[in-house]
């Protein structure tokens, strides 16, 4: 009995030996970071308790050779009380990618979102504070986030969302008010005092879009004229999976590139669930109420359809030299914005790898499309 016994099992060993020595030819799949190679930066967003889980830290530093921070390098992250700095969770995110030799983008300087009231309004009397004292107080906090990150930043959202989707021009802001229409121009300004070095960039949602895209170059015009040196523009990309504006995309990345600027696709995702508005990331479209199809996952068919979009979407961005960063807002779908917006407490799977950490058919589409189009393009980041 024994004899076969022990037969047996070297049989088994045998044949699972030869299995993994089978499946050890076979090529692992590239990474995200891998397949991108020095094409671009491809990145995520993300918060900094997110690396204390060794596994998902591991996962983030193999897939994504590029850092921003979803919220934590905001002014009223940074700077809640007025002179009083706290940097210590955004240092978090900023080691960790300096270990993993990953790239860290700076989000935000300036926006109405996320800002202490102190920045810009009298908090006693709720009026806007002198355009002086404004000014002051934006460019104490320039100058004291990009000094405490210098050389360890590659790039900064200067100004976030300014201009106005349903206003003319800018949108109706506390920093607007104080310091008028020129607040933008001063962000860039100080910024480029503060760090003649780091890439400074002008960064909005629906800005490829044709309602919005002009009030863009307009506003690129009036900082290029006020001799102000913008690196690159951030579409910030929160699109939905039907690809209705493909073409719009397209011209608006293409409009950016003519004007001699980096592009980039800077808060990637691609929304499978039903919206009544359109995408973008207008934080007052939020609904009350909305259907929540895919509470146990997404089926197979809406799967491949939005391995089409990003397919689609990375096949355009290769075309463009210019653009030389993308980056997804969130490192999976369990750490997405879109399980709150714009209907609360929905199962969102708007990115490319699943609530465990899995690739999706679009992270599969995302690297065939990166390996063909890295080879064809020789673009460099
Ligand atoms: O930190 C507080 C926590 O103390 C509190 O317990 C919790 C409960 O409400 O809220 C936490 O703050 C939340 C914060 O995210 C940090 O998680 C805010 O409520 C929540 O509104 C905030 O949402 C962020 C949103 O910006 C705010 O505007 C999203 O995570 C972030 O993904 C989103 O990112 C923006 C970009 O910066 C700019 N473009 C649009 C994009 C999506 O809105």
């Amino acid at each position: 009995m024994k004899r076969t016994h022990r037969l047996l099992s070297i049989v088994l060993a045998s044949l699972s030996w030869s299995c993994a020595a089978l499946a050890s030819d076979k090529p692992a799949a590239p990474t995200l970071r891998q397949a991108a190679g020095d094409r671009m930066l491809i990145g995520a967003a993300l918060m900094s308790n997110q690396l204390d889980d060794p596994r998902r830290a591991k996962f983030i530093a193999e897939q994504f050779n590029s850092l921003t921070a979803e919220n934590e390098m905001k002014p009223d992250q940074l700077q809640r009380e007025r002179g009083k700095f706290t940097f210590e969770n955004a240092d978090k995110i900023v080691d960790f990618a300096d270990k993993h030799g990953m790239t860290v983008i700076g989000h935000t300087l300036v926006w109405h979102n996320q800002s202490p009231a102190w920045m810009y309004t009298d908090e006693k009397t709720k009026q806007p504070l002198s355009r002086e004292a404004a000014l002051e107080n934006m460019r104490g906090h320039i100058h004291g986030v990009m000094n405490h990150y210098k050389g360890r930043v590659k790039g900064w959202d200067v100004v976030n969302e300014a201009i106005g989707d349903s206003e003319p021009y800018l949108r109706d802001t506390p920093a607007l008010k104080a310091i008028g229409d020129d607040f933008v121009i001063k962000a860039f300004q100080f910024a480029r005092e503060a760090d003649p070095e780091a890439e400074l960039y002008y960064n909005d949602y629906n800005i490829e879009a044709n309602y919005k895209r002009p009030k863009a170059l307009r506003l690129l015009k009036e900082l290029k004229d006020a001799g102000v040196k913008v690196d690159g523009v951030g579409i910030q990309g929160h699109w939905l999976i039907d690809n209705s504006n493909a073409k719009e995309i397209e011209e608006g990345i293409k409009a950016y590139a003519d004007l001699g600027l980096k592009v980039m696709i800077t808060e990637m995702d691609v929304d499978p669930l039903p919206r009544r508005q359109g995408g973008g990331a207008d934080l007052s479209a939020t609904e009350r109420e909305g259907l929540d199809p895919y509470k146990n996952g997404l089926p197979d068919d809406v799967q491949q359809k939005l391995a089409a979009r990003y397919r689609d979407l990375f096949a355009t961005f290769l075309k463009y030299p210019q653009i030389t960063r993308v980056t997804l807002w969130g490192t999976d779908d369990g750490h997405s914005w879109l399980n709150g917006f714009p209907v609360r407490g929905r199962t969102n799977h708007p990115l490319l790898f699943d609530r465990d950490l899995k690739p999706k058919p679009a992270l599969e589409a995302v690297i065939q499309t990166l390996q063909t189009g890295t080879s064809q393009t020789g673009a460099k980041r």
